[in-house]
C-alpha cells in the first residue's frame, strides 16, 4: 500500500469525512491540512484571512503541506485551494497518491449551504452569488484537480470501492 493518500477537491466535496472513513478502512492515520495549519500557527483559518489575507494563508498552507510529505501511512485531506498554488500539486503527486473527489457545482452548492464549517471564500459572497462563484472557481481549479492519480465521483462515494481502486494501483 502507499504511504500517503491525498484527498483533493473543492470546498464541500467531503474530503474530511471521506478521509476519516478511508483512514479507518486502511488502518492509516488521518490528517486534515486546515487543522494542521491552525495547530501549527495557533490561529483559525477565518482569522488568518481576516487579520492577514489570502496570500498569507497560501504561504502557511504551502509550508504546512511540506510537513506532510514524509508522514507514514496517512490519509491527508487538503484544503480546496491547496493543489492550485505554488508547486503544491507536484509535491502531492511526488509524495503520495492523489484522489480527486469530483462533484457537480449543484452538489457542491447544496453541501456548502448545509455545512457548518466557516469558509471565508464562501462567506464573502452574498448567498445568491455563491453558485456562480462555485462554477467560476471550479473552472479555474479543475486543471489542477484533474492532475490527480485518481478521479472519483464524490456524490455517494463508496469507500470500499475506493480502497479496491487504491489496492489495484499498487498491484500494477
Ligand atoms: C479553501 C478551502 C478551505 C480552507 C480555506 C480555503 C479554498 O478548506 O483551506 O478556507 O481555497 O478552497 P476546505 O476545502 O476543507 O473547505
Amino acid at each position: 500500500m502507499h504511504l500517503r493518500i491525498y484527498l483533493i477537491g473543492f470546498m464541500g466535496s467531503g474530503k474530511t469525512t471521506a478521509g476519516k472513513r478511508l483512514a479507518r478502512a486502511l488502518d492509516y492515520a488521518f490528517t486534515d491540512l486546515d487543522s494542521m495549519i491552525e495547530e501549527r500557527y495557533h490561529v483559525t483559518i477565518p482569522s488568518l484571512f481576516e487579520k492577514y489575507d489570502e496570500h498569507a494563508f497560501r504561504t502557511l498552507e504551502h509550508e504546512t503541506l511540506k510537513d506532510t510529505l514524509t508522514l507514514p501511512r496517512h490519509v491527508i485531506a487538503t484544503g480546496g485551494g491547496t493543489p492550485c498554488f505554488f508547486n503544491n500539486m507536484e509535491l502531492i503527486n511526488g509524495s503520495g497518491i492523489s484522489v480527486y473527489l469530483r462533484l457537480s457545482p449543484a452538489s457542491l452548492h447544496q453541501r456548502l449551504l448545509n455545512s457548518k464549517k466557516k469558509r471565508p471564500l464562501i462567506q464573502r459572497h452574498p448567498p445568491a452569488e455563491v453558485l456562480d462563484y462555485i462554477k467560476r472557481t471550479l473552472d479555474e481549479r479543475d486543471p489542477y484537480y484533474l492532475r490527480a492519480h485518481h478521479i472519483v465521483k464524490g456524490e455517494d462515494l463508496d469507500i470500499g470501492a475506493l480502497c479496491r481502486l487504491l489496492d489495484k494501483k499498487e498491484a500494477t
